[in-house]
């Protein structure tokens, strides 16, 4: 029986048959060559309330020489993971990452007669694999089954490796399609047909299937150029990646999925050029074909084997991707985001606002101790929440946010809603308030996060108070009550705190902060009708504590 599996309903990740939030990180790529590099880095992930490590395996150092496999950094992993009780998603870096083919081994790179590269408009080779060749495509597949058939043999009873994805950051960079002989041949046949249906019932956003033929070639499709250029690679990429994950998914049955260099923005102060890194605007400048939602038509229909796109997001408004992925697929998950203050503030935003089965940020490993707190706070209350946030999540119970100094942002849970605000710019570091809501009953929620405020909004015109509220301490990872909240801690009963620095009332009285960053409390409203029901509750469940 397969042991992990995304459920088709909740989207959720099962992993040996039971609902599962990665508290991820991804390894630098060149990490998980060396197991001794490898070693010392375990114990970090462990305390820093990691439980699952994205790593990579490479075409590469799997298959040195052609039919002969070294699956020994594997091992490796798999019992590191396993001694520091880890999970463990590994990478694919197959025919391609990052828009180039550097992880292809020696013995293709050197061998373009039989394993060719594409070419731009003007005939020069690009660093990328062509996925028009089948000899290319079949290299890549045999290497993957035989890594997917290793596992099978070696993680058959464990399960440390939940999932796989396949390749990383497909596509092309230089050219927004191929312009060798076996791409124009491609680019000049026919596109298939239930592709071509998609298209006519508005499958994609920025290209359409002509009305004068049913059986349209790629140019004869309607749309900007580089669009029709960009579906067309996607397709192609997308039809060998499924050649390659369904050769190793009859080996082992675990959830595959790609992940995309997105087009977005690239900030001008961080100093990198488009092309270098990460966004663009212009598919060959991010890279065309890979996963973005506006070719997911093309992906889904071709590759029935990926359970999932990804999005890596770095830049701009994280918000855009994850609605974006959660539309395209019933599962959101961020295989790589930024690791400092910002990006791990987003973590909340993904899964409680979006549904994400979990983020891994990229590069944990060469952080500093000094920076690696926010990752520790916000997967030690992750940690403790784990099952509140899991079952809230399956039934659309959760809540989660980002607000910046100045901004207001409402959430809803029926019946309440809320106004989220950052509860103090902080002198350094991350100045947002990210995290969640918590419905546990009608009228019983948790918040947990850092650095903001909540305040339960009227209803009906009437009033909405805090009934009770208490922080809640980790220890163990499991959460107990401490303090019971009330006076200036809530605002005389009207606004739940979640920061761990105390801010003074009125800028001169003194208060106190919530050290864990999670409270429990309950509402009521001074309705006629809960006004009775809220007398009952006070008689029955008066201060069990
Ligand atoms: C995105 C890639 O997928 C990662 O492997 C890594 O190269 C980062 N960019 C850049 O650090």
């Amino acid at each position: 029986m397969t042991q992990h599996y995304i459920d088709d309903v909740s989207g959720q990740l099962h992993v040996h048959g039971s609902p599962y939030l990665i508290r991820g990180i991804e390894l630098h790529n060149s990490t998980s060559s060396s197991a001794e590099y490898l070693q010392p880095l375990w114990r970090r992930f462990v305390d820093a309330g990691v439980n699952t490590v994205l790593a990579p395996v490479s075409w590469e150092l799997t298959e040195p020489q052609e039919g002969t496999f070294d699956f020994g950094l594997v091992d490796a992993m798999l019992a590191g993971a396993r001694r520091h009780g880890l999970k463990l998603v590994l990478l694919w870096f197959g025919s391609w990452k990052n828009g180039s083919s550097s992880y292809t081994p020696s013995w293709v790179k050197l061998d373009p007669e039989r394993f060719p590269l594409q070419t731009d408009a003007s005939g020069t080779p690009l660093d990328n694999l062509s996925p028009f060749s089948d000899t290319n495509r079949d290299a890549d597949a045999a290497a993957f089954a035989a890594f997917m058939k290793h596992l099978s043999i070696v993680d058959r009873r464990d399960g440390t490796v939940i999932m796989v994805q396949v390749e990383n950051e497909v596509g092309l960079l230089g050219a927004a399609r191929s312009h060798g002989a076996d791409a124009t041949a491609a680019w000049e046949a026919p596109v298939p047909a239930v592709l071509v249906g998609a298209l006519r019932d508005g499958g994609s956003p920025h290209v359409s299937a002509p009305a004068h033929t049913t059986s349209p070639s790629w140019d004869e499709l309607v749309g900007d150029a580089d669009r029709k250029a960009e579906l067309f690679m996607a397709w192609h990429y997308a039809a060998y990646v499924q050649h390659v994950a369904a050769a190793g998914q009859a080996h082992h049955d675990v959830p595959l999925f790609v992940n995309a260099w997105l087009d977005s923005i690239v900030p001008d102060e961080t100093g990198a050029s488009d092309a270098a890194v990460a966004g663009g605007q212009v598919p060959g400048v991010y890279p065309s074909g890979g996963p973005l939602p506006h070719v997911d038509i093309a992906w889904k229909l071709a590759s029935p084997s990926i359970s999932f796109l990804a999005p890596d997001v770095y830049f701009g408004d994280f918000g855009i991707p994850f609605q974006a992925y959660a539309d395209t697929n019933r599962t959101l998950f961020v295989p790589e985001m930024r690791a400092d203050g910002h990006g791990v503030s987003h973590a909340f935003l993904a899964i409680g606002g979006y549904g994400a089965i979990g983020v891994a940020p990229f590069g944990f490993d060469s952080l500093p101790e000094s920076g690696t707190l926010d990752l520790r706070r916000v997967y030690g209350q992750l940690a403790a929440l784990e099952s509140e946030v899991l079952t809230a999540q399956a039934r659309g119970r959760v809540c989660g946010f980002r607000v910046m100094p100045g901004e207001e942002q409402t959430v809803r849970l029926a019946p309440y809603e809320f106004a989220v605000r950052v509860h103090t710019e902080r002198d350094a570091g991350e100045p947002s308030g990210h995290g969640l809501l918590i419905q546990l009953d009608d009228d019983t929620f948790i918040a947990a996060g850092h650095n903001f405020t909540v305040d339960p909004l009227p209803r009906a015109g009437h009033p909405v108070a805090i009934l009770r509220a208490e922080d809640l301490v980790i220890g163990d990872g499991r959460l107990s009550p401490q303090r019971r909240l009330n006076g200036d801690e809530t605002f005389a009963g009207t606004r739940i705190r979640v920061a761990e620095t105390p801010a003074p009332m009125h800028g001169f009285m003194l208060t106190t902060g919530t050290l864990s960053g999670v409270v429990r409390f309950s509402l009521y409203s001074r309705t006629a009708e809960t006004a009775a029901r809220t007398s009952s509750v006070l008689v029955t469940a008066q201060d069990r504590r």
